[in-house]
């Protein structure tokens, strides 16, 4: 009996998954398996082939589910964000760690089966750098992939350490056993910025303040921001970040010199954000009451990125600059989505 041939998202109902499983479903190519804890969200049924209710770190359950598919690409989107993490570090490292290595594991043994290499697509993110203090955040206003890789918080190690695990199960598993035939998986990662989508709104992020912002004034209801309003991050535009992934995905790996790469939009202070949400939607109620921990977290995270390696390898470069993600993406879709 021949098994169909499909793509895999993990955490399909959260906020990429949702951006992805809507992206597969417009260009109508690709059969989506969708995985995640809960029922799919209903606004995505139809868009997928079938959804698994389970979790990632039953075995059995993704044994189960290669008798039945032939997986040969992975979009592993589940985990737990980096504040969650932080109130359960040990479940953050089984959910974001061994929930990984099983489906590396899984990947590893599809590719032996059917002879293709798994393409294995990771969203990492800039929670893997961890600048020392401030005055090292603005003398390094674009790090590279390789600069201050020593990250404070429970998700950043376990990004950082999945990446080490991509780059281990697509070239050296098992690298003592005579009879492995070397047929590992094609593990590709992006380091996001903070998203933004239209369409969902994210939990137990620490980038979350922008989002929280925007879909709050679009609400018109009141935001206090938990971080002070000079903090710098880079963000993005969900359709941005889910091109990045597609365009990731159809790279040729000949032409890729990493396993690893950042991608950035735009950096504003939360401060900027505040003045571009109320511009959006006037009268919009912001405070800034900074939580002194979450703060913490983001002053470890660079002003923005450095991306030349992904605009080099892959041309990677965002549709959305600051400016028309407002204009052009979150207030048509956010006020469409709020008048319902
Ligand atoms: N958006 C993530 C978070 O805030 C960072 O990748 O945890």
């Amino acid at each position: 009996m021949s098994r169909q041939r499909a793509v895999l998202v993990t955490g399909a109902n959260g906020e990429m998954g949702h951006g992805l499983i809507n992206r597969f479903a417009e260009r109508g190519d690709y059969r989506v398996v969708g995985l995640d804890l809960r029922p799919l969200d209903p606004k995505l049924h139809g868009l997928v082939e079938t959804h698994v209710v389970g979790d990632i770190l039953d075995a059995r359950l993704l044994e189960r589910m290669v008798s039945e598919f032939e997986i040969h690409t992975i979009f592993h989107l589940a985990a737990l964000l980096s504040t969650r993490a932080e109130f359960s570090p040990e479940v953050a490292h089984d959910v974001n760690v061994q929930g990984t290595i099983n489906l590396l594991r899984m990947a590893t043994q599809q590719s032996k089966s059917h002879g293709e290499r798994v393409k294995f697509l990771f969203p990492s993110s800039i929670a893997t750098y961890g600048l020392p203090d401030l005055q090292t955040k603005l003398d390094h206003p674009r790090v590279t992939e390789e600069q201050f890789n020593l990250p404070t918080t429970m998700y950043g190690c376990n990004k950082l350490y999945c990446e080490h695990l991509g780059h281990y199960y697509s070239h050296h598993y098992k690298q003592l056993s005579v009879d492995e035939d070397k047929k590992g998986v094609d593990f590709r990662a992006i380091r996001f910025p903070g998203l933004i989508s239209a369409f969902t709104v994210p939990h137990g992020g620490t980038s979350d303040f922008a989002p929280e912002m925007i879909h709050a004034a679009a609400q018109r209801r009141p935001y206090t921001c938990f971080v002070r309003a000079d903090t710098r991050i880079s963000f993005m535009a969900m359709p941005d970040a889910i091109d990045a992934l597609i365009q990731l995905m159809d790279a040729d790996r000949n032409a890729l010199s990493s396993h690893v790469y950042n991608i950035t939009a735009f950096a504003p202070t939360a401060g900027e954000v505040a003045e571009m949400t109320t511009r959006a939607f006037p009268g919009a109620d912001i405070s800034f009451e900074p939580d002194a921990r979450r703060q913490a977290i983001v002053d470890t995270w660079p002003n923005d990125v450095d991306d030349t390696r992904a605009r080099n390898d892959w041309r990677f470069s965002p549709h959305y600059d600051f400016a028309m993600t407002f204009h052009d993406y979150l207030i048509p879709h956010i006020k469409a989505r709020y008048r319902q």
